[in-house]
């Protein structure tokens, strides 16, 4: 159980705010402080039942020598503490100005007076000192020059009831859950557990290399999944694969009123519907390569005849194999009759034949929270095998520089992403994940993903060097804003260690030895793995990744790796 102090002179509707905001909560309880009698904020204590003290000077010093609190947190309390006080327990202040702009009293009235276009809230540490102490928390506010004085309190009261809850739960130490069970779920469970944010990790369909870093979840349903989430207190939920989002895993988590990062159902079809993608870039004027809907075998020579080079892809989820590249047009219209009768059952009753488009290709990973993009630096995924199959990745580079012009047109595609969120109002946080090509005019999007890629996962988060858990949860509390990204001095490789076959069949159950003697400038990170009597067995086609800025000890360590199916894909150095 957490015990919060929150300490409040008047009014009290950020008490308000922030008691409501943790209704549901079972671990957390409030009791509230004030050093006035008439003060409203009593009233609003015996309506939602918080215990409340009374006390005047003296015995507020008296009062924390006694009593230890998680935390305090001061709501429009107007008593200067002592320093004695203050270091009694931790105190938080919030104040409505970007400080140190307009310490003390009325700040608001200070900026509307100025005629201030641009103003905001602060979250600190308390001190001795009024309005000083580390800040925690800023956010800015846009002003509208016609707002009058009672308008302009209310925004930014508006922003203090939002963000402070939001803020508190950050501090108190976050409840996480990571749901999946690959190698990119894996890394993510990494980041999370080393920070310093985390209270409890959850993991739900992990696998068993990574089982280890959390307690595991096992669920029945979404709804179930969703109800153990709300009984274990979890702030957040990350999702970190396709199925979930497509299948509504979302949409549920929300009616609990649990964050998430990953979209609903709807915008999820911008991966799990190519037709949705397509109409969504067309509106927004996003290039992307020609296409033509097919649903009718009727139609497959007309259809393929309006390309030069055409390729197939299933408008559904296919586990990323739904896309279908060859030179020979022949086994493309074999293919596209596979399809057309169900070979990844309704997702690809209806195919897209569209033309193949030759040049790089980058992933771009954005964050959404509804308000800001975040972009982070482009990664690279290997998809193609030796045999030039495609397949869901066996290898990807973070950062992969571009040239100045390259930059510039991948800097106009962002504004027009940017739009597309904005004024399709999507409001859910989530990944957007952008396969782009770099022709010889444009860039174009291949395809759109509403979550992070694997293997770019593993080069992403090993790159950028914040705290992960701090990036998440700002990306599911609109402060993406506040986010500055710090950058790894070197790039950083994954390759992906798979078994024999793969992206076709593979064999299972075989043993993988010699792990625990990789060097230390190599990460690991688990895929298709299961561990049984203490040995590791093969499950599946990607097996492990092998992560680092050192690309030759990257190479040493699958080297010494002991797997008889084992393949890896070599980049040059
Ligand atoms: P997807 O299944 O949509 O994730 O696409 C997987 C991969 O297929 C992409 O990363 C590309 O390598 C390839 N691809 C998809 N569309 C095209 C296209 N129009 N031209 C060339 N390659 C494509
Ligand atoms: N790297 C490809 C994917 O995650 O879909």
């Amino acid at each position: 159980m957490k015990n919060i102090l929150i300490m409040s002179s008047k009014n009290g509707s950020n008490f308000e705010a922030i008691v409501k905001y943790f209704k549901n909560r079972n671990d957390i309880n409030f009791k509230l402080l004030t050093d006035n009698k008439d003060a409203y904020v009593i009233k609003r204590a015996k309506k939602l039942g918080v215990e409340y003290f009374c006390l005047n000077k003296d015995e507020i010093r008296d009062f924390f020598l006694k009593n230890k609190f998680d935390l305090v947190i001061m709501a429009g309390f107007f008593k200067i503490l002592d320093k004695g006080t203050i270091e009694t327990n931790t105190f938080i202040n919030i104040h409505p100005s970007l400080l140190p702009k307009y310490k003390g009293l009325n700040a608001i009235e200070h900026a509307y007076v100025n005629n201030d276009l641009k103003t905001g809230i602060t979250i600190h540490y308390a001190n001795e000192f009024v309005d000083e102490g580390e800040i925690i928390f800023q956010k800015e506010l846009e002003v509208n020059p016609n707002w009058n004085l009672w308008k302009f309190e209310r925004e930014v009261h508006k922003l203090e009831h939002y963000y402070y809850p939001r803020i508190i739960e950050k501090l108190l130490g976050l409840n996480v859950l990571v749901v999946g069970g690959g190698a990119r779920e894996h890394v993510i469970a990494q980041k999370i557990k080393e920070s310093k944010l985390l209270d409890t990790l959850y993991l739900a369909d992990c696998n068993d290399g990574f089982s280890s870093l959390g307690n595991k979840i096992e669920y029945t349903n979404y709804q179930n999944l969703a109800l153990q989430a709300k009984k274990r207190n979890i702030s957040l939920v990350i999702v970190g694969s396709e199925e979930y989002l497509a299948g509504g895993l979302v949409d549920i988590l929300n009616k609990y009123n649990i964050k998430a990062i990953g979209p609903n159902k709807k915008i999820a079809k911008l991966e799990s519907s190519k037709l949705f993608a397509k109409k969504m870039m067309a509106k927004y004027k996003i290039k992307t390569a020609p296409y033509k809907k097919i649903t009718s075998i009727n139609k497959i020579d007309k259809y393929l005849s309006y390309f030069k080079n055409p390729i197939i892809k299933a408008d559904g989820l296919a586990k990323g194999k739904g896309v279908y590249l060859s030179d020979d047009i022949n086994s493309i219209k074999k293919e596209l009759l596979f399809y057309l009768n169900g070979k990844f059952g309704k997702s690809s009753k209806t195919t897209l034949i569209e033309e193949k488009l030759f040049g790089e290709e980058l992933s771009l990973f954005s964050f959404w929270d509804g308000e800001n993009l975040l972009h982070f630096p482009l990664c690279r995924d290997f998809k193609q095998n030796d045999k030039n199959e495609n397949t869901g990745g066996l290898a990807s580079i973070c950062p992969i520089e571009i040239d100045f012009d390259t930059n510039k047109k991948l800097d106009i595609y962002k504004n027009k992403l940017y739009k597309l969120l904005q004024k399709e109002k999507i409001k859910t946080p989530f990944v957007l994940y952008s396969g782009l090509i770099v022709t010889g005019d444009d860039i174009y999007v291949l395809e759109y993903n509403v979550r992070l890629g694997d293997p770019e996962a593993q080069s992403l988060l090993n790159y950028i060097k914040n705290d992960w858990l701090e990036i998440f949860f700002m990306c599911s509390i609109k402060g993406l804003d506040s986010i500055k990204l710090i950058e790894n001095k070197k790039p950083i490789t994954t390759i992906v260690m798979t078994s024999k076959g793969y992206p076709n069949e593979t064999k299972k159950g075989i043993e993988i030895k010699n792990i625990n003697s990789l060097n230390n400038k190599t990460e690991i990170y688990f895929s298709n793995i299961i561990i049984s009597d203490n040995r590791i067995l093969s499950n599946g086609g990607r097996v492990l990744s092998i992560v680092s800025d050192d690309r030759s000890a990257i190479y040493r360590a699958l080297n010494a790796i002991d797997f008889s199916e084992k393949e890896y894909k070599i980049l040059d150095s």
